[in-house]
């Protein structure tokens, strides 16, 4: 790459693409223009642009679960209709934004009430993988943009702990809890669901509490109804919303009622931009094609089996938690979506931690190590916590990351560098080999203009859009995550034989023991 910057000094202009308030600089990557036209002729030749357009116009591409897959229909903007199976969506989309946004507003302005007249102050959401990783990044993200008198609290794990530590700082007459659940069967959110509504009974001393302290975010109404939730409480979604693309759906309510709808809507507003970028342009210029390509590179040409992913932002510090599941359980997959076993690598690992806090803990080996990393760096231009000098030092700390990742250091130059500080012979002989970096480490600079609601909603909806083009690339059904039933099911066999002398002999020797262990020694 430190050639291919020297040879050519229009590279950055060449290699770097803006939409709205996401820039792209993708010239430290190991690419020639030839590079970029073999990857699109790569991408032609599966026919993306068919099935961009299938996923538009509501073609069931989901064929596993036989369902439309139209996250975009929820931060549609237009007036166009969106159509699933005939039926335009966009009523009932409208429709439910609408509740939303009464709903949120009635919370914030006070006018909703607790069971015992009070003011809420405290939403918690109460759900686990989509249902919780986009909400949770996005209510951390644009905390500055929330209302003073209320904060957002995210429980999804089972682990009594995350229930128990929430509820201890909380006043039961003043907060409200958001049960987000797509299938509204998810044993550990109906759980946790269950607890809280115990403590909220025990603590008012009313089940009348509850109606006034539950709302649920669904498809399920049933589900919802028997677990005891007027379904006038209910926010609808619909199947053809995977739980990993549902934060634009009525899964946003706790961060609607935190930043309020406008803002909200904002966000659908930045992301619906994204849209209308990936499905107009060419794919040279397309910045989500372009990064899905540029992953493909890596992953299938070089072998590379992670991916990076660094925000120079704390506020984004659940990034990379959003995307592992966004692009894990998305592209996780070893057949295609017409059941043939692959022979090749798929979905690659997708990990990180906000800068610059994992420059001291795993960029040793992204310099030093023997693995390619490909890696995304995310950065807002401004920002909105002004402290000194703090923004400077943190967006330098960032290119300078970038650039020593590209550039490396040669022999020559660290022998110059230790000449210099009074070394030679054999003490410089010795240190030399430890003070190369070989560089050439390709990283994508994604700066958005400032963390904004839209700036949010474009950055999500670009990655959304890049697990998908991958997805086609590799023949995948992205919107299926069959591999997540199994444990789930083996876990509802185990749990009853925890407590009783339950025949385990179904069991390997490792399980067996282990449950016998438990059993013996274990139980809270
Ligand atoms: O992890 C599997 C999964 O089905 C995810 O796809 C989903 O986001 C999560 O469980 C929660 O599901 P639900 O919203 O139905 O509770």
């Amino acid at each position: 790459m430190r050639d291919l910057f020297d040879a050519d000094p229009g590279r950055f202009e060449r290699f770097s693409l803006e939409c709205g308030p996401i820039f792209l600089d993708y010239s430290k990557n190991r690419i020639t223009e030839d590079t970029l036209r073999l990857l699109t002729e790569l991408a032609e030749s599966v026919d993306l642009a068919d099935w961009m357009l299938r996923m538009r116009r509501g073609d069931h591409i989901n064929v596993s679960e036989n369902r439309a897959v139209l996250h975009t229909a929820l931060r549609n903007r237009g007036n166009e209709p969106v159509l699933v199976d005939g039926q335009d969506v966009m009523p009932a989309v409208r429709e439910v934004l609408q509740k939303m946004r009464r709903f949120s507003e009635s919370v914030r302005q006070g006018e909703w009430l607790g069971f015992t007249g009070q003011r809420i102050t405290d939403i918690v959401n109460i759900g686990i993988g989509g249902s919780d990783l986009g909400p949770m990044l996005v209510a951390r993200a644009l905390r500055p943009y929330g209302s003073v008198g209320i904060r957002t609290h995210f429980v999804s794990n089972v682990d009594g702990g995350h229930l128990s530590e929430t509820l201890v700082k909380l006043d039961p007459a003043t907060t409200l809890f958001v049960v987000t659940s797509k299938s509204f069967t998810t044993p550990e959110t109906l759980l946790n669901a269950t607890s809280a509504r115990s403590w909220l009974v025990r603590r008012l001393g009313s089940e009348a509490a509850v109606a006034r302290h539950f709302v649920a975010v669904s498809t399920n109404t049933q589900a919802v109804t028997a677990f005891g939730i007027d379904p006038a409480h209910m926010f609808e979604f619909w199947d053809w919303v995977g739980g990993r693309y549902s934060l634009w759906s009525a899964v946003g309510l706790t961060v609607a009622i935190q930043i309020g709808m406008d803002h909200f809507e904002a966000m659908l507003a930045g992301a619906h931009e994204m849209d209308q970028h990936f499905f107009s342009q060419p794919f040279e210029r397309n910045i989500p094609v372009l990064l899905a390509l540029l992953g493909i590179w890596y992953n299938t040409c070089f072998g590379a089996h992670t991916h990076a992913v660094i925000p120079y932002d704390q506020s984004l510090a659940r990034l990379p938690a959003h995307l592992q599941q966004l692009d894990m359980e998305s592209n996780g997959k070893r057949v295609t979506r017409d059941g043939f076993t692959l022979d090749f690598d798929t979905g690659p690992v997708i990990w990180g931690e906000a800068g610059v806090n994992c420059q001291h803990a795993f960029f040793q080996l992204l310099h030093q190590g023997t693995r390619l990393i490909p890696a995304d760096f995310i950065v807002p231009m401004k920002t909105l916590y002004p402290l000194g000098n703090h923004h400077d030092i943190l967006i330098a700390n960032c290119l300078a990351q970038t650039q020593a990742l590209m550039r490396g250091k040669s022999e020559q130059e660290a022998r110059q560098e230790l000449a210099a500080q009074g070394l030679s012979g054999e003490a410089l002989a010795q240190l030399l080999p430890h003070k190369v970096f070989p560089g050439n480490q390709p990283s994508n600079t994604i700066m958005l203009d400032k963390m904004t609601p839209h700036a949010l909603g474009s950055l999500i909806a670009m990655y959304e859009h890049k697990v998908f083009v991958q997805g086609v690339i590799w023949g995948l059904n992205s919107f299926d995550q069959w591999g997540v039933e199994y444990g789930k099911q083996l876990a509802q066999r185990i749990i009853p034989q925890l407590a009783d002398e339950v025949d385990t002999h179904e069991h390997d020797a490792s399980t067996r023991g282990l449950i016998a262990r438990y059993r013996r020694l274990g139980h809270g």
